[in-house]
């Protein structure tokens, strides 16, 4: 059988911000409404492409993450001007430095950036960015994508050049894999390129479209966001009305299972159901009770949730963020699941703590989890890798006798803005050390 080398060998350490969770016992007493905040996956692309926009770009319903702040600070660092207030965020670029700081190697999203600041000022360097510990996250499709476009790329030590000092030419690029960040960099680009660019086998996320959108409403001309060939056609761009940040379709899928794991009744609130087609039929193959409104969904924890097979998948498939929360809903399904995880290589590792916790999970190889459940979970100190993990530990903490401390809340900041507050208000028993 396959084991996973340990990413979580640094151990639990009291000085580290925690979230300590006294959990329910298996006990399905949440009730009450629980807002989803704007994406994280979308506000970062679109602070992006706000650096290829004339005059003021607005954006509404801003997530208060720490991710938003990282990338404040290094659109700042090239020059941008920044204002922010409640839920709504400003940005203003009149002038851009193409160096890219080494704030960008604690997020892999600064990658966003190659596509705007080359295609304003004519070159960017970047180090390779950083990100979550889930597995290899070259940035060879980004390389090939702005070569087709005419670009040069070359690498000194952690740092690449792009250029393209004469612009972006037109051109048709073919995804080798689908990438979503890669699909976004390349989009925003394309928009100031002097020809006509095609992307072929582009990631088709709703985040994806949401940008589209954003780019339309600013002049752009763009067809076939959200099928897998996108073309862009060279036009001036125009100072664009503001952007609504969409729902986070992650948070969404985190609560569903929560509420499937532990709720009397939990209402989701600011929810797109549209985008969340692949977690639903994950929800009802499971058992969850679901009542779908236009923007709101409630779910209630079944007396027994049924076992499942899951294979996450580019979009419309089921994603792979979700993958986490619903792995411990598999835990506590009756009977054998297995859990496919077909997009990055080193996203099963943290399923090692679910197992100290009392899950009975086997990795069959780095992309396939066997899970036998139901298996009643014990409180544990754990030390979260990666922001989804994160998630996941939190949930199996809220299901679990006992109380559990799960270390490295900062990464869980990253995404998910005043999570402890929101649990709490639902009947969460959760406090923020530190
Ligand atoms: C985005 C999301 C992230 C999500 C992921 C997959 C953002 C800010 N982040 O990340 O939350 O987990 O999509 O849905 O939107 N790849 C290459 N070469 C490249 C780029 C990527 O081989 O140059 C591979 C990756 O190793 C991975 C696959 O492509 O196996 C998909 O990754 P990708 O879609 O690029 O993820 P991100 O856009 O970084």
């Amino acid at each position: 059988m396959y084991r996973a080398p340990s990413v979580i060998g640094i151990g639990y350490n009291a000085v580290m911000p925690a979230f300590s969770i006294t959990g329910l016992a298996g006990q399905k007493s949440l009730a009450g409404t629980i807002p989803v905040y704007g994406a994280k996956n979308f506000v970062l692309p679109a602070m992006a492409a706000a650096l290829i926009l004339p005059g003021e770009t607005v954006l509404e319903q801003v997530p208060e993450i720490s991710d938003v702040a990282v990338m404040s600070d290094i659109l700042r660092e090239l020059g941008a001007t920044l204002q922010t207030a409640d839920g709504v965020l400003k940005i203003s670029a009149p002038r851009l430095a193409s160096n890219i700081g080494a704030s960008a190697k604690s997020l892999r999203a600064s990658v966003l950036l190659i596509g705007p600041v080359l295609a304003r000022t004519g070159t960017v360097t970047i180090p390779h960015p950083g990100g979550d510990l889930i597995g290899e996250r070259p940035i060879d499709l980004f390389a090939q994508g702005f070569e087709r476009l005419g670009a040069h790329v070359s690498e000194d030590g952690d740092r690449y050049t792009f250029s393209a000092p004469h612009g972006l030419s037109g051109g048709e690029f073919f995804f080798s894999t689908v990438s979503v960040t890669a699909t976004e960099t390349l989009l925003i680009a394309a928009t100031l390129a002097k020809g006509t660019v095609v992307l072929v086998n582009a990631a088709m996320e709703p985040e994806i479209v949401a940008l589209a959108d954003m780019l339309r409403a600013a002049g752009a001309r763009i067809e076939g966001d959200g099928t897998p060939v996108i073309t862009v056609r060279p036009v001036s761009l125009v100072s664009p009305p503001p952007t609504t940040i969409i729902p986070d379709r992650i948070e969404a899928a985190t609560f569903l299972a929560l509420g499937a794991l532990a709720a009397e009744s939990l209402t989701i609130q600011n929810v797109r159901p549209d985008h969340l087609a692949a977690v639903l039929d994950v929800c009802e193959r499971m058992g969850v009770p679901l009542s779908i409104g236009t923007d709101s969904i409630t779910v209630r924890a079944p007396e027994r949730l049924a076992p499942i097979r899951v294979r996450t998948h580019e979009y419309p498939g089921f994603a792979t963020d979700a993958h986490p929360p619903i792995m411990v809903c598999l835990t506590q399904a009756d009977g054998e699941s297995v859990l496919i995880e077909s997009i990055f290589d080193g996203r099963l590792k943290y399923t090692e703590e679910l197992v100290r916790m009392g899950a009975d999970i086997s990795l069959m190889s780095p992309h396939r989890a066997r899970v036998v459940g139901a298996r009643a979970l014990q409180g544990a100190d754990i030390v979260t890798p990666d922001i989804r993990a994160g998630l996941a530990f939190m949930l199996a903490a809220i299901t679990a006798n006992g109380t559990s401390r799960i270390g490295n809340a900062h990464l869980i900041d990253r995404g998910y803005a005043r999570i402890e507050e929101r649990l709490r208000a639902v009947g969460v028993s959760i406090e923020r050390e530190i």
